[in-house]
Protein backbone atom coordinates (compact mmCIF):
# COMPACT_ATOMS: atom_id res chain seq x y z
CA UNK A 1 0.00 0.00 0.00
CA UNK A 2 1.58 3.41 -1.09
CA UNK A 3 0.19 6.99 -1.31
CA UNK A 4 1.51 9.90 -2.56
CA UNK A 5 0.87 13.25 -1.43
CA UNK A 6 1.18 16.35 -3.41
CA UNK A 7 1.99 19.65 -2.06
CA UNK A 8 0.96 18.88 1.44
CA UNK A 9 0.22 22.18 3.51
CA UNK A 10 0.39 22.79 7.07
CA UNK A 11 -1.81 25.33 8.11
CA UNK A 12 -0.98 26.13 12.05
CA UNK A 13 2.38 25.40 12.56
CA UNK A 14 4.66 27.09 15.68
CA UNK A 15 8.11 26.96 14.41
CA UNK A 16 9.77 29.15 17.59
CA UNK A 17 13.29 31.36 16.93
CA UNK A 18 16.63 30.57 17.77
CA UNK A 19 18.11 27.03 18.26
CA UNK A 20 14.40 25.29 18.92
CA UNK A 21 13.46 26.93 15.28
CA UNK A 22 16.94 25.07 13.88
CA UNK A 23 16.13 22.14 15.65
CA UNK A 24 12.42 22.31 14.38
CA UNK A 25 12.59 24.19 10.74
CA UNK A 26 13.93 20.96 8.95
CA UNK A 27 11.49 18.78 10.21
CA UNK A 28 8.39 20.37 8.69
CA UNK A 29 9.74 21.73 5.46
CA UNK A 30 11.28 18.33 4.41
CA UNK A 31 7.99 17.10 3.91
CA UNK A 32 5.49 19.70 3.53
CA UNK A 33 5.44 21.96 0.56
CA UNK A 34 4.84 25.10 2.88
CA UNK A 35 2.80 26.01 6.21
CA UNK A 36 1.11 28.81 8.06
CA UNK A 37 3.56 30.06 10.95
CA UNK A 38 2.00 31.15 14.20
CA UNK A 39 3.39 34.47 15.73
CA UNK A 40 3.42 34.12 19.57
CA UNK A 41 6.94 34.38 19.51
CA UNK A 42 8.18 36.59 23.06
CA UNK A 43 7.74 39.43 21.91
CA UNK A 44 4.66 38.20 19.37
CA UNK A 45 5.47 39.29 15.26
CA UNK A 46 3.74 42.00 15.44
CA UNK A 47 5.55 44.70 12.95
CA UNK A 48 6.62 44.25 9.52
CA UNK A 49 10.26 44.74 10.61
CA UNK A 50 9.72 41.65 13.08
CA UNK A 51 7.53 39.69 10.24
CA UNK A 52 10.13 40.09 7.16
CA UNK A 53 13.20 39.15 9.73
CA UNK A 54 11.52 36.37 11.43
CA UNK A 55 10.62 34.72 7.74
CA UNK A 56 14.07 35.10 6.49
CA UNK A 57 15.20 33.51 9.77
CA UNK A 58 12.90 30.51 8.77
CA UNK A 59 13.75 30.09 5.79
CA UNK A 60 17.70 30.18 6.70
CA UNK A 61 17.05 27.28 9.36
CA UNK A 62 15.43 25.26 6.64
CA UNK A 63 18.53 25.25 4.39
CA UNK A 64 17.99 24.22 0.97
CA UNK A 65 14.17 22.34 1.48
CA UNK A 66 11.55 23.32 -1.11
CA UNK A 67 9.33 24.92 1.87
CA UNK A 68 7.34 28.31 2.04
CA UNK A 69 6.53 29.89 5.35
CA UNK A 70 3.45 31.37 5.09
CA UNK A 71 3.71 34.45 7.79
CA UNK A 72 1.26 35.94 10.13
CA UNK A 73 1.14 38.88 12.49
CA UNK A 74 0.03 38.66 15.79
CA UNK A 75 -3.40 41.06 16.10
CA UNK A 76 -3.85 43.69 17.61
CA UNK A 77 -6.83 46.45 17.55
CA UNK A 78 -4.49 48.69 16.62
CA UNK A 79 -3.77 47.73 13.18
CA UNK A 80 -4.51 50.37 10.69
CA UNK A 81 -5.32 50.38 7.30
CA UNK A 82 -2.70 52.20 6.09
CA UNK A 83 -0.19 49.74 7.90
CA UNK A 84 -2.08 46.57 6.99
CA UNK A 85 -1.94 47.70 3.19
CA UNK A 86 1.64 48.29 4.17
CA UNK A 87 2.40 44.60 4.79
CA UNK A 88 -0.48 42.73 3.15
CA UNK A 89 2.30 41.34 0.54
CA UNK A 90 4.28 40.30 3.11
CA UNK A 91 1.67 38.15 5.42
CA UNK A 92 -0.92 35.47 4.52
CA UNK A 93 -3.01 35.54 7.35
CA UNK A 94 -3.41 37.48 10.80
CA UNK A 95 -3.95 35.62 14.06
CA UNK A 96 -6.02 36.44 16.47
CA UNK A 97 -5.44 35.53 20.52
CA UNK A 98 -7.54 35.98 23.48
CA UNK A 99 -5.46 37.52 26.13
CA UNK A 100 -3.41 35.30 28.29
CA UNK A 101 -5.27 32.41 26.70
CA UNK A 102 -2.44 29.95 25.44
CA UNK A 103 1.38 30.06 25.06
CA UNK A 104 2.55 33.36 24.80
CA UNK A 105 -1.14 35.12 24.32
CA UNK A 106 -0.91 37.61 26.86
CA UNK A 107 -0.86 40.72 24.19
CA UNK A 108 -4.42 39.86 22.79
CA UNK A 109 -7.75 41.02 22.51
CA UNK A 110 -9.96 40.82 25.43
CA UNK A 111 -13.62 41.70 25.40
CA UNK A 112 -14.40 41.10 21.98
CA UNK A 113 -16.07 44.71 21.46
CA UNK A 114 -17.37 44.49 17.92
CA UNK A 115 -16.82 48.53 18.07
CA UNK A 116 -13.28 48.42 18.85
CA UNK A 117 -12.31 45.20 16.44
CA UNK A 118 -14.34 46.66 13.16
CA UNK A 119 -11.66 49.26 11.89
CA UNK A 120 -9.14 46.94 11.53
CA UNK A 121 -11.55 43.81 10.41
CA UNK A 122 -12.97 46.10 7.66
CA UNK A 123 -9.63 47.02 6.78
CA UNK A 124 -8.79 42.69 6.70
CA UNK A 125 -12.18 42.41 4.91
CA UNK A 126 -11.54 44.89 2.02
CA UNK A 127 -7.72 43.82 1.43
CA UNK A 128 -8.92 39.93 1.67
CA UNK A 129 -6.22 39.11 4.76
CA UNK A 130 -7.77 35.39 6.47
CA UNK A 131 -8.32 36.20 10.45
CA UNK A 132 -7.18 32.95 12.08
CA UNK A 133 -8.35 32.55 15.54
CA UNK A 134 -7.73 30.61 18.80
CA UNK A 135 -11.30 30.39 19.77
CA UNK A 136 -11.42 30.24 23.56
CA UNK A 137 -13.22 32.16 26.31
CA UNK A 138 -11.42 31.80 29.70
CA UNK A 139 -14.70 29.74 30.73
CA UNK A 140 -14.17 26.19 32.10
CA UNK A 141 -11.75 24.20 30.29
CA UNK A 142 -13.73 22.03 28.59
CA UNK A 143 -16.47 24.35 27.33
CA UNK A 144 -13.98 27.61 26.56
CA UNK A 145 -14.29 26.35 23.00
CA UNK A 146 -17.91 25.52 22.68
CA UNK A 147 -18.66 29.18 24.48
CA UNK A 148 -16.26 30.99 21.94
CA UNK A 149 -19.02 29.67 18.73
CA UNK A 150 -21.05 32.31 19.48
CA UNK A 151 -18.02 34.88 19.38
CA UNK A 152 -17.27 33.12 15.74
CA UNK A 153 -20.88 33.65 14.74
CA UNK A 154 -20.92 37.60 15.94
CA UNK A 155 -17.88 37.70 14.07
CA UNK A 156 -18.70 36.23 10.43
CA UNK A 157 -21.97 38.23 10.83
CA UNK A 158 -20.97 41.06 11.28
CA UNK A 159 -17.61 40.68 8.75
CA UNK A 160 -18.98 38.75 5.83
CA UNK A 161 -16.45 39.19 3.51
CA UNK A 162 -13.96 38.44 6.01
CA UNK A 163 -12.00 34.56 6.05
CA UNK A 164 -12.65 33.57 9.62
CA UNK A 165 -10.53 30.35 10.41
CA UNK A 166 -11.55 28.76 13.12
CA UNK A 167 -8.40 26.56 14.46
CA UNK A 168 -7.20 23.71 16.09
CA UNK A 169 -10.86 22.96 16.63
CA UNK A 170 -12.16 20.38 19.24
CA UNK A 171 -15.65 20.32 19.44
CA UNK A 172 -18.78 19.23 17.90
CA UNK A 173 -20.21 22.42 18.40
CA UNK A 174 -16.91 23.73 16.09
CA UNK A 175 -18.02 21.48 13.26
CA UNK A 176 -21.84 22.48 13.02
CA UNK A 177 -20.85 26.59 13.04
CA UNK A 178 -18.77 26.12 9.89
CA UNK A 179 -21.95 24.83 7.87
CA UNK A 180 -23.55 27.82 9.05
CA UNK A 181 -21.62 30.84 8.09
CA UNK A 182 -19.93 30.85 4.52
CA UNK A 183 -17.09 32.40 5.41
CA UNK A 184 -16.03 30.32 8.60
CA UNK A 185 -13.77 27.77 8.48
CA UNK A 186 -11.49 25.34 10.03
CA UNK A 187 -8.07 23.72 11.20
CA UNK A 188 -7.79 20.31 12.77
CA UNK A 189 -4.79 19.06 14.24
CA UNK A 190 -3.22 15.49 13.80
CA UNK A 191 -3.86 14.85 17.81
CA UNK A 192 -7.36 16.23 18.27
CA UNK A 193 -8.36 13.56 15.64
CA UNK A 194 -6.55 10.69 17.64
CA UNK A 195 -6.87 11.11 21.60
CA UNK A 196 -9.47 12.45 23.82
CA UNK A 197 -9.20 13.98 27.41
CA UNK A 198 -9.04 10.17 28.63
CA UNK A 199 -5.95 9.98 26.83
CA UNK A 200 -4.25 13.24 28.29
CA UNK A 201 -5.54 12.60 31.81
CA UNK A 202 -7.36 9.19 32.40
CA UNK A 203 -4.39 7.09 33.47
CA UNK A 204 -1.16 8.66 34.27
CA UNK A 205 -0.83 12.10 33.32
CA UNK A 206 0.55 12.22 29.73
CA UNK A 207 2.16 15.53 29.37
CA UNK A 208 3.17 15.51 25.78
CA UNK A 209 -0.53 15.06 24.92
CA UNK A 210 -1.09 18.38 26.83
CA UNK A 211 -2.66 21.23 24.74
CA UNK A 212 -4.79 24.37 24.21
CA UNK A 213 -7.54 23.57 23.47
CA UNK A 214 -7.49 20.58 25.72
CA UNK A 215 -8.62 17.20 23.86
CA UNK A 216 -12.90 16.61 24.43
CA UNK A 217 -14.79 13.82 24.44
CA UNK A 218 -15.42 10.87 22.13
CA UNK A 219 -17.95 11.97 20.45
CA UNK A 220 -16.28 15.43 19.42
CA UNK A 221 -13.44 13.72 18.42
CA UNK A 222 -15.99 11.69 16.17
CA UNK A 223 -17.43 15.17 15.04
CA UNK A 224 -13.67 16.09 13.40
CA UNK A 225 -12.72 12.97 12.39
CA UNK A 226 -16.15 13.04 9.89
CA UNK A 227 -15.37 16.22 8.60
CA UNK A 228 -12.00 15.53 7.92
CA UNK A 229 -11.73 12.11 6.75
CA UNK A 230 -14.74 12.80 4.22
CA UNK A 231 -12.64 15.97 3.01
CA UNK A 232 -15.45 18.87 3.89
CA UNK A 233 -14.16 21.14 1.90
CA UNK A 234 -13.76 24.01 4.81
CA UNK A 235 -11.35 21.73 6.97
CA UNK A 236 -7.82 21.69 6.17
CA UNK A 237 -5.08 20.16 8.23
CA UNK A 238 -3.01 22.03 10.83
CA UNK A 239 -0.69 20.32 12.75
CA UNK A 240 -0.62 22.99 15.97
CA UNK A 241 2.63 21.01 16.16
CA UNK A 242 4.32 23.62 19.06
CA UNK A 243 7.37 21.92 20.34
CA UNK A 244 8.78 22.99 23.88
CA UNK A 245 12.07 21.56 25.81
CA UNK A 246 11.48 18.32 27.24
CA UNK A 247 11.91 19.83 30.97
CA UNK A 248 9.22 22.21 30.69
CA UNK A 249 6.62 19.35 29.52
CA UNK A 250 7.90 17.13 32.31
CA UNK A 251 7.64 19.45 34.99
CA UNK A 252 5.49 21.25 37.02
CA UNK A 253 3.25 23.72 35.41
CA UNK A 254 3.39 21.71 32.08
CA UNK A 255 3.68 23.85 29.00
CA UNK A 256 0.42 23.51 26.27
CA UNK A 257 1.85 22.05 23.14
CA UNK A 258 2.12 18.32 21.25
CA UNK A 259 5.03 18.32 19.13
CA UNK A 260 4.02 16.31 15.78
CA UNK A 261 5.40 17.94 12.73
CA UNK A 262 7.75 14.93 11.97
CA UNK A 263 4.74 12.13 12.18
CA UNK A 264 2.20 13.99 10.89
CA UNK A 265 2.30 12.50 6.87
CA UNK A 266 2.56 9.09 8.53
CA UNK A 267 -0.22 9.05 11.28
CA UNK A 268 -2.75 10.84 8.84
CA UNK A 269 -1.89 7.96 6.10
CA UNK A 270 -2.67 5.00 8.61
CA UNK A 271 -5.80 6.91 10.18
CA UNK A 272 -7.21 7.80 6.26
CA UNK A 273 -6.25 4.19 5.60
CA UNK A 274 -7.78 2.76 8.19
CA UNK A 275 -11.24 4.28 7.51
CA UNK A 276 -11.07 3.81 4.22
CA UNK A 277 -10.86 7.28 3.17
CA UNK A 278 -7.31 7.15 1.48
CA UNK A 279 -8.71 8.86 -1.21
CA UNK A 280 -9.50 11.92 0.31
CA UNK A 281 -6.10 12.78 2.58
CA UNK A 282 -5.23 15.15 -0.61
CA UNK A 283 -8.35 17.36 0.05
CA UNK A 284 -7.52 17.13 4.19
CA UNK A 285 -3.36 17.96 3.56
CA UNK A 286 -3.31 20.45 0.35
CA UNK A 287 -6.16 20.84 -1.88
CA UNK A 288 -8.55 22.74 0.39
CA UNK A 289 -6.25 24.64 1.68
CA UNK A 290 -5.21 26.22 -1.92
CA UNK A 291 -8.58 26.91 -2.12
CA UNK A 292 -9.67 28.84 1.03
CA UNK A 293 -6.01 30.53 0.82
CA UNK A 294 -7.08 31.27 -2.89
CA UNK A 295 -4.07 33.51 -3.05
CA UNK A 296 -1.19 31.29 -2.13
CA UNK A 297 1.80 29.88 -4.23
CA UNK A 298 2.50 26.41 -3.23
CA UNK A 299 5.87 24.96 -4.13
CA UNK A 300 5.77 21.79 -6.39
CA UNK A 301 6.62 19.21 -4.07
CA UNK A 302 4.97 14.92 -3.44
CA UNK A 303 5.65 12.60 -0.73
CA UNK A 304 5.71 9.26 -1.01
CA UNK A 305 4.29 7.25 2.27
CA UNK A 306 4.69 3.20 1.87
CA UNK A 307 2.98 0.68 4.62
CA UNK A 308 6.42 -0.02 6.24
CA UNK A 309 7.19 0.59 10.32
CA UNK A 310 8.44 3.73 11.32
CA UNK A 311 10.03 3.82 14.49
CA UNK A 312 9.32 7.34 15.82
CA UNK A 313 13.27 8.62 17.88
CA UNK A 314 12.85 9.13 21.31
CA UNK A 315 13.62 12.97 20.98
CA UNK A 316 14.49 15.46 18.27
CA UNK A 317 16.98 17.39 19.82
CA UNK A 318 15.61 18.69 23.28
CA UNK A 319 11.94 18.39 22.39
CA UNK A 320 9.68 14.75 22.86
CA UNK A 321 7.35 14.04 19.55
CA UNK A 322 3.53 12.35 20.34
CA UNK A 323 4.24 8.46 19.62
CA UNK A 324 8.15 8.73 20.95
CA UNK A 325 9.84 5.34 20.63
CA UNK A 326 6.10 4.00 19.27
CA UNK A 327 5.85 2.26 15.74
CA UNK A 328 3.89 3.80 13.37
CA UNK A 329 2.06 1.66 10.17
CA UNK A 330 3.70 4.19 7.97
CA UNK A 331 7.00 5.36 6.77
CA UNK A 332 7.62 8.55 4.00
CA UNK A 333 9.82 6.17 1.51
CA UNK A 334 10.62 9.57 -1.29
CA UNK A 335 9.76 13.30 -1.19
CA UNK A 336 10.07 15.10 -5.15
CA UNK A 337 10.70 18.68 -5.20
C1 LIG B 1 0.70 26.52 21.40
C2 LIG B 1 2.14 26.92 21.69
O1 LIG B 1 2.80 26.23 22.47
O2 LIG B 1 2.60 27.90 21.12
N1 LIG B 1 0.25 25.58 22.39
C3 LIG B 1 -0.74 24.70 22.28
O3 LIG B 1 -1.05 24.02 23.27
N2 LIG B 1 -1.39 24.51 21.16
C4 LIG B 1 -0.15 27.71 21.32
C5 LIG B 1 -1.52 27.46 20.75
O4 LIG B 1 -1.69 27.24 19.56
O5 LIG B 1 -2.48 27.50 21.53
ZN1 LIG C 1 -1.08 26.84 17.80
Amino acid sequence: MSITINQPLDMHLHLRDKAMLKTVGPLSSASFSGAIIMPNLVPPVSTKEELIAYKSRIIEACGEDTFTPYMTLFFKPSYTKEFLKSVKDELTAIKLYPAGITTNSEGGVSGFDVNELRPTLDAMSELEIPLCIHGETNGFVMDREAEFVSIYEMLASNFPKLKIIMEHITTRESVEALDKFDNLYATITLHHLLITLDDVAGGMLQPHLFCKPIAKRPEDREALRRVALEGHPKVMFGSDSAPHPQHTKESCGCAAGVFTAPIALQVLAELFEGHSTIENLQAFVSNNAKAIYNHIKVPHKTVTLEKKPFIVPAKYGDVVPMYASETLAYSIVNIQG
